[in-house]
């Protein structure tokens, strides 16, 4: 009987230990720091859901909530203090960001980052060189628990697989490839424009559809995103280029409505490079309609 239970033990061990972790180095060097610095700011707009208040000159330490299927969760603090991430080299926050696993193998929510398991090994390391240069901010927040039963019935059909391999950066000069890259892996613009269906749903390419929440104190708000594909119907059909970059610096659409950045981040899209929301407008221009 116990030989047999130790047999089951084993093979229990076996297929539960996993391959050692991609290890990567420390980008050292003041030019990934401010590459960083304008990435977190800007397009990947983490302090969208890390900071403070939703706005690109908060203290990244964490607390605010957004939601994904099992409900509510608090991002954490993401500067270097113990109560952030004093602790965790560059390899465990670049398997965070992609992944969405923590360091003890953990699974994080899933929906916050996704999009960014294709960020590139140059702009993520950039962004982690970033946090590491960042004064530390004591903030302990919360976690949240994800039940046995919800992961097994809501999430059955959640993956968690580390992303291995190298991910190359896109020379901006192609512009139309650089804008899909942006706008899939940096700037994540489907997380909220595209719905999140599962098989079922007649899902279109950044076709809108997606309620997105957001907590105001004891309260919270919600708005639909909007089509943003090149459908002249609903989407950005006739929208000029410049009207996409004007929106992306300004929030106003062409009719004359500024949208609320609290639902999207133009306030920090706003900070990127002309030529970077240039390639998101010409990509989503090239869309067929
Ligand atoms: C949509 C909101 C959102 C955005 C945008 C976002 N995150 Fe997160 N992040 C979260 C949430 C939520 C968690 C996981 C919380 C959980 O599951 O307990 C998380 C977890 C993390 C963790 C793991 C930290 C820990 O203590 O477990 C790191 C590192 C991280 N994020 C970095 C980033 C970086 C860097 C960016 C920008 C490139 C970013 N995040 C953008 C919401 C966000
Ligand atoms: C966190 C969710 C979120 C992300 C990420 C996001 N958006 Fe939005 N976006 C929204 C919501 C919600 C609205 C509607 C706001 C309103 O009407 O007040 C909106 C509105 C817009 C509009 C106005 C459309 C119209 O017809 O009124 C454009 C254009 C747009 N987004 C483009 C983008 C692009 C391009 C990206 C990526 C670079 C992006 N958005 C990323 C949530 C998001």
């Amino acid at each position: 009987m116990w030989k047999i239970y130790h047999l089951f033990l084993a093979l229990l061990l076996v297929s539960c230990s996993s391959e050692p972790r991609e290890r990567f180095g420390d980008p050292k060097g003041e030019q990934y720091v401010a590459r960083g610095r304008a990435l977190a700011n800007g397009l990947a707009a983490c302090g969208h859901c890390h900071g403070r208040r939703p706005e690109p000159t908060s203290v990244l330490e964490g607390g605010r909530s957004s939601y994904d299927r099992y409900g509510e969760v608090l991002a954490p603090n993401l500067t270097p203090d113990s109560s952030g991430l004093s602790a965790w080299d560059s390899s465990d926050i670049m398997t965070a960001v992609r992944s969405s696993l923590g360091r003890e193998g953990e699974r994080l929510s899933k929906e916050a980052h996704a999009g960014f398991e294709w960020i590139s090994d140059e702009d993520l390391l950039s962004i982690v060189a970033y946090l590491k240069a960042l004064p530390p901010h004591k903030n302990k927040v919360p976690r949240r628990s994800v039940s046995f039963w919800a992961r097994n019935t809501t999430g059955f059909s959640e993956s968690h697989d580390e992303i291995r391999g190298f991910v190359p950066t896109i020379d901006p000069s192609f512009e139309v490839e650089h804008g899909q890259y942006l706008v899939e892996h940096v700037a994540r613009c489907g997380r909220c424009h595209n719905q999140r269906g599962g098989m079922l749903s007649s899902e279109e390419y950044l076709g809108g559809g997606e309620t997105i929440k957001i907590r105001e104190g004891e309260q919270t708000r919600d708005q639909e995103a909007p089509a943003i594909n090149a459908s002249a119907a609903d989407g950005l059909g006739d929208w000029s280029q410049n009207d996409i970059v004007r929106y992306l610096k300004t929030g106003e659409t062409p009719d004359g409505r500024v949208t609320d950045p609290k639902f999207c981040p133009w306030n920090f899209y706003r900070n990127a490079d002309e030529r970077d929301l240039k390639a998101i407008a010409v990509y989503l221009k090239s869309l067929p309609q």
